[in-house]
């Protein structure tokens, strides 16, 4: 039997991806090795987004130089973001001959005709298309990571083209799947054991199927399926999200209280130039119909500091709209400047002292809430689903409750009895990202 390993970056979506390479390849009697030293086959499934991705990349690349040299038979192959930019498999090809199939993320169904190819005539094999029409259709039985919750897909690409992001260059036009599909996958996934489903878009808002059916529609059929317990998604547009789909919220007891909205930036100058379509006011219009519908509902966010042109000013802006929210938590990125986008073209870059600057102030406020936040939570008790051991200390379970706090906590039963169930938990201890407890 031949071994594979996959190597993953980068976001969800890729996350899914290697979920169905990996499906793939055990149908053809490939199977998984922890480790890429005795793999006959890798695949590096890269991201794009920040130029620290790229770096890792290219890094983790030269090491399997030796190797290559060392065994001709050893496969190595590219695939997800990196490869759906023109410069990079230039790049690839020209500094990294010891590569041998390279494919994008929307050739993934290829593979396996690929490996055929490389094996059969020797040759390098290049696979890279952008807007796959059939990409709804491809019918790859994917091997999940994890037992009792699943990504789904519900549509792929970006139309938004933030003039910072790099996502719609990599992953084509938008294509919602059709609810039909998508209920019929999670009706099975349900079948198969699995509680939690996470709808995956790069905006879920602006999902609409060729039967007209929007995102909201698809929320109130997956929240029928029986056997799922909760239902999450990301990510949320803030100029796309509907009063319909914050109803849903009220409407959808399976609806984890929770939402990831990215905000990107307190200053409206700065959204106008990011290309946001949407203000502070409209922002935090959202907020307050969130707060109204779900009072306890949790709120993530994504910020950049460092956007080209971004004043004193403007990211004190950005302070302002993190302690009128509150976030539970949030993701912060440094601006970086992508190839081929109309911000990396912007003047007024700002010093990387700067943005290291502006990004410590913002990241020990944030911290600073989140902290207060969970402290919240000691002493009452909470609906726990159980993944597993904790990684950091094996005397512990780790879980998630409902509205995605990360809890850490003891408890009598065994992990067989336990894992994939939700269990009561009191909270007895609160920290930045996580809280902990024990079973009641
Ligand atoms: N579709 C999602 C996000 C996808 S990328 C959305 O619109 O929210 C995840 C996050 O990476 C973005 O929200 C943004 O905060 C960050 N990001 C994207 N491009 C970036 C860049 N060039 N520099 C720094 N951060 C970036
Ligand atoms: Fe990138 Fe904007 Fe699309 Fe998100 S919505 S993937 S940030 S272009
Ligand atoms: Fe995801 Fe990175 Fe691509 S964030 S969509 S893997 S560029």
């Amino acid at each position: 039997m031949k071994k594979y390993h996959i190597i993953t970056y980068g976001c969800q979506m890729n996350e899914h991806d290697s979920e169905n390479i990996a499906g793939l390849l055990e149908a053809n009697d490939y199977v998984c090795s922890e480790s890429s030293d005795d793999a006959d086959i890798v695949v590096m499934n890269t991201c794009s987004v920040r130029e620290n991705a790229d770096k890792r990349f290219f890094g983790v690349l030269g090491q399997f130089k030796k190797r290559k040299q060392n065994n001709r038979d050893f496969i190595l192959c590219v695939c997800g973001c990196m490869p759906q930019q023109p410069h990079i498999v230039e790049k690839i090809k020209k500094q990294f001959s010891w590569v041998d199939i390279v494919f994008g993320t929307q050739n993934i169904g290829m593979f396996p005709d690929l490996i055929k190819k490389r094996l059969e005539t020797g040759e390098k094999q290049f696979a890279i298309v952008s807007n796959n029409p059939e990409i709804d259709e491809i019918t790859i039985k994917p091997k999940r990571l994890y037992k009792h919750k699943a990504l789904v897909n519900i549509i792929y690409g970006c139309n938004n083209f933030c003039t910072y992001c790099v996502v719609p260059y990599t992953r084509g036009r938008e294509k919602s799947r059709s609810l039909e599909n998508i209920v019929s996958e999670i009706t099975c996934l349900a079948e198969n054991g699995v509680l939690e489903v996470m709808l995956l878009g790069q905006n879920v808002d602006s999902y609409k199927d060729l039967a007209g059916y929007d995102f909201a529609d698809l929320l109130q059929e997956v929240n029928k399926i029986s056997g799922i317990k909760r239902i999450r998604f990301m990510t949320s547009h803030p100029k796309d999200i509907s009063d319909k789909m914050i109803d849903c919220f009220a409407s959808c007891n399976k609806l984890c209280k929770t939402i990831h909205l990215p905000i990107q930036s307190g200053s409206d100058t700065i959204l106008k130039r990011m290309n946001r379509h949407y203000d502070v006011e409209k922002y935090l219009n959202i907020i307050d119909k969130l707060r109204k519908t779900v009072p306890d509902i949790t709120i993530s966010t994504d910020i950049i500091v460092g956007f080209p042109g971004e004043t004193e000013e403007d990211f004190q802006k950005t302070l302002d709209i993190v302690k009128k929210v509150r976030y539970d938590s949030a993701f912060t990125f440094i601006y970086s400047p992508r190839t081929g986008t109309p911000a990396s073209k912007f003047e007024n870059m700002i010093s990387e002292q700067t943005a290291h600057e502006r990004f410590n102030r913002l990241v020990s406020l944030i911290n600073k809430i989140s902290l207060e936040k969970n402290q919240r939570y000691i002493d009452k008790e909470y609906g726990v689903m159980v993944e597993g051991i904790s990684k950091n200390d094996k005397n512990r379970y780790t879980g998630r409750t409902d509205d995605f706090k990360l809890v850490n906590f003891t408890s009598d039963l065994s992990l067989d009895e336990i894992e994939g169930t939700i269990v009561p938990v009191l909270i007895t201890g609160a920290k930045t990202f996580s809280l902990e407890g024990r079973t009641l």
